[in-house]
């Protein structure tokens, strides 16, 4: 762990307030529970004999740095079964060295990242490395290359170029893996950037895709598929904040936080809410500017990033209807989690980000790649181009090209579409520019929509581009765009 993350997030929370130390080393120090230590605060409590309180949300735990110099961060991972607690319920799954979310890997721009994996499910793997843009090599995807067998290892290895609130979860059986658990963060930070507290929050759905069957998520929330509800059902997918439904995050007034916000989940969208969103950050890092959204949309795979400028109020984070099969809908909002302020104080003020003020770049028109995007709800049968992963045609584009690439949903559900390898620029949604300039891993197509993005090829390889409704990619909504070599 390079020095900024022994920051944590601790001295911002109030049980850490009575002067217990570090809370990775503590968390460290206890059994692994598969919750990702967010629940773990044994100890902790002011008065020793009080019952720990199991709602408080905390990051996930972090993985230990086993490498002492301050550019490496080196870290073992191991994919295993494991017992989920959710709520009241054990659900058999899988987890990354025996936490969901998995360790969270923290590291700054330029930095060397080796990760030495080691398979002890009873399946195949790999370890995708979502929005850090690593070498094709390095990329866990399966195109052309085999998966890592059960009880096989892999040295993942690569540097880490820009900054951002990444994720890693695996490319193979995609839906059911991440499903059952197999997931986790990665932090780039940039030291030009304020080194203040950050709060990550992962959010996920239980049993959504086909996954353990005995879910959380069934009953009122879903359907006995264990599916989205049905449109026009009222009914809303039970979330999970880092493994705890409804969880408290105590925070101390007069402190500005950095919160990660990731939805992991493999079909199910927030449409998140708070009082007076300040919104810095979006998959790739820093937005141009400040933002301040009434609401923050996160398809699967997306990530935004926020601040909390805390005071004497708490609130409450909730997320309003909003399904695949027809966007935002009427109806009540759930509560995903509080926040509580203690020791109120006047407001933080807010931390001095290095914005860039940059415009968007102007479409010039042309376009390079169209990919439409076509299948039926009630068949499964999910397509880009009228193609089906692995039988699709590679497009091909020159190193360093400046390409366009309209995606056009064609189809009656929405699709978040994923590009590995690169970052890309919104050029426009439905005919219209953004106001600000975005770059995103991950951007969601309305139905009947059309989204224009800007990339530079600058890492060859044959890359991913697919849906991330993990249900959609695995039946077929999965292409391969190819960057040629010098
Ligand atoms: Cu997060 Cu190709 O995936
Ligand atoms: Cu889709």
């Amino acid at each position: 762990m390079n020095a900024r993350a022994s920051f944590g997030l601790g001295n911002l929370l109030l049980f850490l307030a009575c002067g217990c130390g570090s809370d990775e080393n503590q968390a460290a120090a206890r059994p692994a529970r598969t919750d990702g230590g967010a629940a773990d605060d044994g100890g902790l409590d002011a008065a020793p004999d009080a019952a720990p309180d199991l709602n408080l949300l905390r990051s996930p735990r972090e993985a230990e740095d086993l490498d002492p110099d301050p550019n490496v961060v080196h870290v073992r991972l191991v994919a295993a079964p494991a017992t989920h607690t959710i709520g009241e319920q054990q659900i058999p799954g899988f987890a990354y060295n025996g936490q969901t979310p998995g360790p969270t890997l923290r590291a700054k721009v330029g930095d060397l990242l080796r990760i030495d994996f080691e398979n002890q499910l009873d399946e195949a793997t790999t370890i995708h490395w979502h929005g850090a843009n690593v070498p094709y090599a390095m990329d866990g995807v399966t195109w052309q290359t085999n998966p890592i067998e059960p009880g096989a290892t892999f040295t993942y290895s690569f540097k880490l170029t820009h900054a951002g609130t990444f994720w890693y979860h695996p490319h193979f059986n995609s839906n059911g893996q991440v499903d059952r658990g197999l997931y986790g963060v990665l932090v780039v930070e940039d030291p030009a950037e304020p080194a203040i507290d950050d709060l990550i929050v992962v959010f996920d759905v239980w049993g959504e895709g086909d996954g353990p069957s005995g879910h959380v998520a069934a009953g009122a929330a879903m359907d006995a598929g264990g599916h989205e509800p049905t449109p026009g059902s009222a009914a809303q997918p039970q979330w999970t904040v880092n493994g705890l439904i409804g969880p408290r995050a105590v925070l101390r007034g007069g402190s500005a936080v950095r919160v990660r916000l990731l939805n992991v989940s493999t079909r199910s969208y927030l449409d998140l809410r708070w009082p007076r969103i300040r919104q810095i950050g979006s998959d790739q890092g820093l937005l141009p500017a400040l933002a301040e959204p009434a609401a923050i949309v996160l398809a699967p795979g997306d990530r935004a990033e926020a601040e909390w400028l805390l005071g004497d109020q708490g609130f409450d984070v909730e997320t309003a209807p909003y399904s695949l099969n027809g966007g935002a809908a009427q109806g009540p909002l759930a509560k995903a989690l509080s926040v509580e302020v203690t020791e109120a104080a006047a407001a933080a003020t807010a931390p001095d980000w290095p914005f860039s003020g940059r415009a968007p770049t102007p479409d010039r028109g042309t376009t390079d790649i169209v990919y439409v995007f076509t299948g039926d709800p009630y068949t499964n049968d999910w397509r880009i181009n009228g193609e089906q992963f692995p039988n699709v045609t590679v497009e091909e584009l020159k190193l360093n090209a400046d390409a366009v690439i309209e995606v056009r949903n064609s189809s009656p559900t929405e699709h978040p579409f994923h590009l590995h390898g690169h970052a890309f620029e919104v050029l426009s949604v439905d005919g219209v520019a953004p106001q600000m300039r975005t770059f995103e891993d991950t951007f969601n197509v309305g139905i009947r929509g059309r989204v224009r993005v800007r990339l530079l090829a600058d890492n060859p390889g044959d890359w991913m581009a697919h849906c991330h409704i993990l249900d959609h990619a695995d039946h077929g909504m999965m292409t391969v765009l190819r960057v040629l070599s010098p």
